[in-house]
């Protein structure tokens, strides 16, 4: 039994307040843990964890390998590059493969929505979605609940901006729904060509300039544009874009003065987010990337057991 509601990581929808408060609350454990000079725990000893990363990534993959290894799990990296699926065999496949070697849990990405899910149906591990085409991202809307969480002291109440490229956004995809479970208010910033075609969908307000609700974020969550996902160019220029919707010095002028700024990484410094702004005491980036190897941890952590798997060891 999980210590989650759920057996599997897919999208926030898995996921309850509930689920959410206890994946924060274990991963304030983790983090201490994390800040000791000697950072592993035997919680997973014997337990076998692949991520099977058929997109590229630095931020994910990095930190659920750091995430399996402080709990002495074995933790197995595959890319694309490394894997069969460049040999033309199917995801399938490669599912039954991994599930015949005993493993517990997958993490995976991959460019098309849907495929851990489908990866799930195809074996007895735990999956958890590292990332899956425009559609969800999961375990970044974690972290980023837990970075706001530390630095705001709260969630409840606060207005956050998610600025930008919103409609091939896996990480909009699950921070609005994230942040409405939790009580914050998601308003959504960025041009008519960069919003789903019906942007209530997604749960949140919309607004078409930054500078119309800058005063009002208590963060400032700024996206990079996915040239890699659109077709054509949205906007005339990114020079257009950085005056319109980049987070620079003035605009920090002009919101709260304990707005924080936001991003998942990797940025495109100059266009969604200035140097200036990227180094300053403002941009909590990368302790974003700090909490994703807690958060990690604690989210592997509850979906194998928990404390049982401890006990059991
Ligand atoms: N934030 C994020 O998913 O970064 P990577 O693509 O580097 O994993």
């Amino acid at each position: 039994m999980s210590g989650l509601s759920c057996e599997h990581i897919m999208t926030m929808d898995d996921l309850s307040a509930e689920d959410i408060a206890l994946v924060l609350d274990t991963a304030e454990s983790f983090k201490e843990v994390n800040e000791r000079r000697i950072k592993k725990l035997p919680t997973l000893r014997g337990r076998t964890i692949v991520n099977l990363f058929l997109e590229p990534s630095t931020r994910t993959r990095t930190s659920f390998e750091i995430a399996a290894k402080r709990l002495s799990a074995d933790a197995i990296n595959m890319t694309g590059s490394a894997s069969a699926t460049v040999k033309g065999e199917s995801l399938r496949d490669t599912a039954k493969t991994l599930s015949a070697m005993a493993c517990d849990l997958i993490v995976v990405r991959h460019r098309y929505a849907g495929a851990p899910q489908y990866l799930a149906e195809c074996m007895d591990a735990h999956v958890i979605n590292g990332g899956d085409g425009m559609h969800q991202h999961p375990t970044q809307a974690l972290l980023d609940l837990f970075t706001i969480q530390r630095e705001m002291g709260r969630i409840e109440g606060l207005t956050v901006g998610i600025v930008g490229d919103i409609c091939h956004s896996r990480v909009a995809g699950s921070l609005v729904p994230a942040l409405r479970k939790m009580g914050a208010r998601p308003v959504v910033v960025g041009p008519p060509t960069l919003m789903p075609a019906r942007p209530d969908v997604l749960g949140a307000e919309v607004a078409h300039t930054l500078d119309e609700v800058i005063g009002e974020l208590d963060v400032a969550y700024m996206l990079r544009i996915q040239m890699e996902r659109a077709e054509g160019m949205p906007f005339p220029s990114l020079r257009e874009y950085a005056r319109f919707y980049g987070m620079n010095s003035a605009r920090l002028d002009a919101a709260k003065p304990e707005m924080i700024v936001m991003h998942p990484g990797p940025m495109n410094r100059g266009v969604e987010i200035s140097s200036a702004v990227a180094d300053s005491e403002r941009a909590v980036v990368l302790d974003q990337v700090n909490a994703g190897v807690a958060v990690r941890m604690a989210a592997m952590y509850l979906l194998l057991g928990g404390a049982e798997s401890a006990a059991a060891a």
